[in-house]
């Protein structure tokens, strides 16, 4: 079998240069990496990353652990991270949660011990994900990006849901909507936390409060479905939803109950999913800025902040308008 020797040897170059070239860590002379390349062909040379990994205690790879890559927004996070870490000539090593704590504690030791140089994590729970966090803090540049758990344990980058929510609820009331219904996730997730405060407080600047309690469930179409027929249509002239996923069922589930959208009921979503400009009708939303999300978690990844407090980054989100809110006040609420 070819060694890096033989690589080196044909194509008359250092043995650093072929592990420069074929590792992709450091720049080298076009004309040298291409001599190199065809060598390792011509020799049938496979490189090692693993191995090299071992001798440098660098892998080039950096970990990413999501709660649930079934669902739309993570998929185009990881797009966007996977963008980054290309720029910076590193590889990324996904793995998914399954929404289930001990299945996160054990990807996130699968991560280690494969010497990933860094870990990017949306942790499942707020609390229940926080030890196996906490675990790594200290070995191992690890950053939230999106979800966190409680307390201050690392750098986080993720949207500020306030703006998010005060954005959207500024949009309602100024086309004339003021009973306002939310329909989210369970408290069991940073997100879904940070969005109820974020809506009871925008509402209460409004000088307003919620029409009905708010329904409290999954980030997941099913629950939106469900939720559907637990709308009091006699109090409520717009669903707010914690993200698009439940929007979506929120929509299918009023057209079958026959109610107009946003003729009896305002609908909006949070994420801005490819779907939400494709639904019937087109969701209003919140777009989280993925590319600038995944440019500031590896910006703040790869420049480790030492000693210093952990860093936080809110960053800002769109609303995009869409045909499930109405384009102008339609009526007065004394009219409605
Ligand atoms: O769609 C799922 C939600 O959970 C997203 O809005 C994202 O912020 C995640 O935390």
């Amino acid at each position: 079998m070819a060694t890096i020797h033989d690589v080196a040897k044909l194509a008359g170059v250092s043995t650093s240069t072929v592990s420069r070239v074929l590792s992709r860590s450091r720049s080298v002379q076009p004309e040298s990496a291409r001599k190199v390349l065809a060598a390792a062909e011509e020799l049938g040379y496979r490189y090692n990353a693993v191995a090299r990994a071992l001798r440098t205690h660098r892998s080039n790879t950096i970990g990413m652990l999501v709660p649930q890559i079934s669902n739309p927004f993570f998929p185009a996070l990881v797009e966007a991270v996977e963008r980054r870490l290309q720029a910076e000539s590193l590889e990324l090593f996904l793995c998914d949660s399954q929404r289930d704590v001990e299945v996160e504690a054990r990807r996130l030791r699968a991560l280690v011990e494969r010497q990933v140089d860094g870990i990017i994590i949306s942790p499942y729970d707020f609390t229940a994900s926080a030890p196996a966090v906490a675990d790594l803090v200290g070995r191992i540049p690890i950053i939230q990006v999106d979800r966190r758990v409680e307390g201050s344990l690392t750098d986080w980058v993720g949207v500020d849901d306030a703006a998010g929510f005060a954005q959207v609820v500024d949009h309602l009331v100024a086309t004339g909507r003021r009973r306002l219904a939310f329909v989210s996730s369970q408290l069991t997730n940073y997100s879904a936390h940070a969005r109820l405060s974020a809506i009871t407080t925008t509402l209460d600047d409004h000088g307003l409060s919620l029409a009905q309690p708010p329904l409290l469930g999954s980030f997941e179409v099913a629950w939106g479905l469900d939720a559907a027929e637990r709308i009091d249509l006699t109090r409520v002239d717009a669903v707010v939803c914690g993200n698009d996923a439940i929007a979506l069922g929120m929509l299918r589930g009023l057209r079958r109950a026959g109610v107009s959208v946003p003729g009896d009921v305002a609908v909006t979503g949070f994420d801005d999913i490819s779907f939400a400009a494709i639904s019937d009708p087109p969701l209003t939303t919140v777009s989280q800025r993925w590319d600038v999300m995944a440019g500031e978690c590896v910006r703040l990844l790869l420049e480790p902040a030492g000693r210093g407090a952990a860093r936080r980054v809110a960053v800002t989100p769109t609303l995009q308008v869409r045909e499930s809110t109405p384009d102008r006040p339609d009526t007065t609420p004394e009219e409605r």
